[in-house]
């Protein structure tokens, strides 16, 4: 069973300090070429505000925080930037994972590993289950991912669960075989960098995620900016696909399921 049930089957929670909060950090390479440095510098500097967000977020009480650092699609860039990617994130592996675990935080890459060299899947596996029984905040980081590689995965190995199966599955049945299993969806979505678009990020589990676009590029994107974005969730009215007034006359009927 999923551990957390999805938007469309009841109505969730809505916490006025985001329960999780998922980022598209875009605009590294942008960054970079203001300042007439390589792009690659762009995707360094990326590095410090990761670090800033994570800091912010436990402070804050957010208990999951998703980060796209790769998607499917990346691979289309020029070879020499993709592989300095791939070190990078190897080399935060190696250097920040002792500091996640002292700081009681669990990290989880989700995304395709079939594409990765053999060390830097065996750091990931290494990270994972060392920070497995932390508690204060979830780390995701989506790594080769795609919205629509997660969601075949997931269709893929329940199909294999039940090979005789002659009757359509249900939505619930298909959660737990989804990345993100083990975390509630989404309440805030942010994307820096300035472009409007999802590019193949968590499609699935944004269904009721409040969006929050800013044109700030992610190597300057910092606290003020994070608390920013908040405030604008904060004054959104999270309906879940009821009507204002029924949220006026009926707040009890949060939880309820709608199936
Ligand atoms: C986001 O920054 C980082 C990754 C996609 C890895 P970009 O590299 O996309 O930066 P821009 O969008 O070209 O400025
Ligand atoms: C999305 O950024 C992916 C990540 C931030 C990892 P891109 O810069 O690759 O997205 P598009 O290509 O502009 O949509
Ligand atoms: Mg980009």
């Amino acid at each position: 069973m999923a551990l957390f049930k999805s938007s469309t089957r009841i109505i969730p929670d809505a916490p006025a300090v985001p329960r999780h909060i998922a980022i598209i950090m875009d605009g590294n390479g942008r960054w970079a070429k203001q300042r007439m440095m390589p792009r690659v510098m762009g995707h360094q500097r990326g590095v410090e505000t990761v670090r800033e967000m994570v800091k912010s977020c436990r402070q804050m009480g957010v208990e999951y925080l998703t980060l796209f650092a790769f998607s499917s699609e990346n691979w289309r860039r020029p070879a020499d930037e993709v592989s300095f990617l791939m070190q990078l994130f190897l080399k935060m592996l190696e250097r920040e994972v002792t500091k996640l675990h002292k700081n009681n935080i669990r990290l989880k890459v989700i995304g395709d590993r079939s594409r990765f060299d053999a060390q830097l899947v065996r750091h990931i596996e290494e990270a994972e289950q060392l920070t497995a029984d932390n508690t204060s905040l979830t780390l995701t980081i989506a790594a080769n991912y795609g919205g629509r590689w997660d969601i075949m995965q997931a269709m893929h190995a329940l199909s294999q669960a039940h090979p005789d199966r002659a009757t359509a599955f249900g939505e619930e049945e298909l959660a737990p075989y989804l990345s993100m299993h083990y975390a509630p969806e989404p309440d805030l979505f942010i994307r820096t960098g300035g472009e409007q678009r999802i590019s193949n990020f968590l499609l699935w589990q944004l269904a009721y995620t409040e969006l929050y676009f800013t044109d700030i590029l992610w190597p300057a994107f910092d606290r003020a900016a994070l608390d920013e974005a908040i405030q604008s969730y904060q004054k959104r009215e999270r309906r879940f696909g009821r009507t204002s007034e029924q949220l006026k006359t009926e707040p009890e009927s949060e939880g309820k399921s709608v199936a």
